[in-house]
């Protein structure tokens, strides 16, 4: 059956106490929008739909960068979660199939969870997703015989007997488009908070002898972010799944709890991940290859057979080749490394092509940036750029050249030659012992005053 989603992400999110509108706070480097988004995206949903408010233009702009085709409208005043889906309502009058709701700020609600709600809608008209809380709070509480759904209760609106469930609402509900919007459209604000509540759904459906059902998932699926301090937990529920993962997927973590995965980081089996690396956004490592201790990488892909750090950074648009092998205190960015390449130690490479099995020597520096433009560094094949080689872009290496230690390239270099580009050395016999008693003695003389 063909879904679409609609996403709630209108709420200021004041106890965040923040100038960023909640959603947008990230988590494993991505704004939580993202991970609603991504948990949707299994459903290979039809329409996607992200309700805004508060800070509208920024929460447009985070939903455009993870999804060109999802749609947004704004809510200008909160009137409640019924009113935030009736917004969607003129975007999803054509929708066949399901809707399924989603919050924004609730990230790790599971593929797997939102399939078992499709499943329970052959079942029952409208789906809830329903969780045994630890603290039950002021949760919605589920009113249910089984998997029968007869109301949800606002906390607000709650008596002390249905304060006593502990079956809760996580917010996340499904049914058929048609019917959600003629249900919303019904829905009154004649309650404690005096707003139009989603939840009044089920009961309304049960009114017109339709069945509503519940679907039950682990509390840590609808862990919602409100504070800072949620937010920190999500951080750590995130990197814990991750790296289960990663492990259940056949990645060696040596120190796994030192280890923090972003929402798209991809590693294949048999890599070797050190204690204290940071992957951010757009990683990719394929399969044996290795990163040691202490690196940081963004935007970067890593072929089968390669080693990075310890202590390397790779920045977006990094690519290495197979069997590269980039060392410590190394900086790549915008780079392209063919086969075999070794940068081994105290290097930045930024805005590069270099050829495979070319050896870059320690300390050497693409002069990328004159102030106002970036220039791209080429180097060919089978190359060796001696340590400490200034390479002033653009600049080009031809195949099987060199460079001397400590030059300043700025001129382009043919295939095969070796270019020196640096003053002569001078010696002068005797004069560092000269020098040593001159310098002794002033340091003498003022010592006296
Ligand atoms: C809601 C549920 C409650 C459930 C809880 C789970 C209702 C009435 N209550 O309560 O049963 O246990 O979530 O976390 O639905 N939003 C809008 N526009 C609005 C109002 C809300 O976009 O006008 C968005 C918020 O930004 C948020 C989500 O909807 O992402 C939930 O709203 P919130 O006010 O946090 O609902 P709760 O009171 O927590
Ligand atoms: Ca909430």
């Amino acid at each position: 059956m063909p879904v679409s989603l609609v996403i709630l992400a209108a709420g200021q999110g004041t106890r965040m106490n923040s100038d960023l509108p909640k959603v947008l706070h990230p988590v494993a480097g991505s704004p939580l929008l993202h991970h609603a988004m991504q948990a949707g995206r299994a459903l290979a949903p039809e329409r996607v739909v992200v309700v805004t408010g508060h800070g509208a233009d920024a929460v447009t702009k985070a939903t455009l960068a993870f999804d060109e085709d999802a749609l947004t409208v704004v809510q200008a005043e909160q009137k409640g979660t019924a009113h935030a889906v009736a917004q969607a309502a003129p975007l999803l009058a054509d929708a066949s199939g399901d809707v399924i709701v989603l919050y924004g700020d609730t990230p790790f609600v599971r593929p797997e969870t939102l399939e078992a709600m499709q499943a329970a809608r052959a079942r029952h008209a409208v789906v809830v997703l329903g969780f045994h809380a630890a603290d039950p709070g002021r949760y919605g509480r589920l009113v249910a015989e089984g998997e029968n759904l007869q109301k949800i209760v606002e906390y607000k609106d709650a008596s002390d007997e249905e304060r006593a469930i502990t079956l809760c609402n996580s917010g996340v509900i499904c049914a058929d488009a048609k019917l959600m919007f003629d249900l919303v459209g019904q829905v009154g604000n004649a309650n404690a908070a005096g707003e139009y509540y989603l939840t009044d759904l089920p009961e309304l459906a049960r009114k017109r002898g339709l069945s509503a059902g519940v679907v039950i998932c682990p509390e840590e699926e609808t862990l919602g972010v409100n504070t800072r301090a949620q937010l920190a937990d999500a951080e750590r529920a995130f990197q814990i799944r991750a790296r289960a993962e990663a492990l259940e997927n056949g990645v060696t973590l040596t120190a796994p709890e030192t280890v923090f995965f972003a929402l798209d980081t991809v590693v294949g089996r048999d890599a070797i991940i050190g204690p204290n690396v940071i992957f951010g956004p757009g990683v990719t490592v394929e399969s044996g290859a290795e990163i040691k201790a202490f690196c940081h990488l963004e935007g970067c892909h890593i072929s089968r057979g390669a080693t990075v750090g310890p202590f390397a950074r790779l920045r977006p648009g990094a690519e290495l080749a197979e069997d590269v092998h980039v060392g410590n205190f190394v900086e790549i960015k915008n780079a392209i490394l063919d086969e075999g390449v070794k940068i081994g130690h105290l290097t930045y490479i930024g805005d590069a092509d270099i050829g495979e099995y070319t050896n870059i020597g320690a300390g050497t520096v693409t002069c990328n940036y004159d102030g106002v433009m970036k220039h791209r560094t080429r180097i060919g094949k089978n190359a060796f750029i001696g340590s400490d080689t200034m390479l002033v872009a653009p600049v080009t290496v031809g195949d099987h050249a060199m460079t001397a230690s400590g030059s300043v390239i700025t001129e382009d270099v043919p295939a095969e030659a070796l270019a020196v580009g640096r003053a002569r050395q001078v010696t002068k016999p005797g004069l560092a012992t000269k020098l040593f008693a001159r310098l002794r003695a002033l340091k003498a003389a003022k010592a006296k005053g």
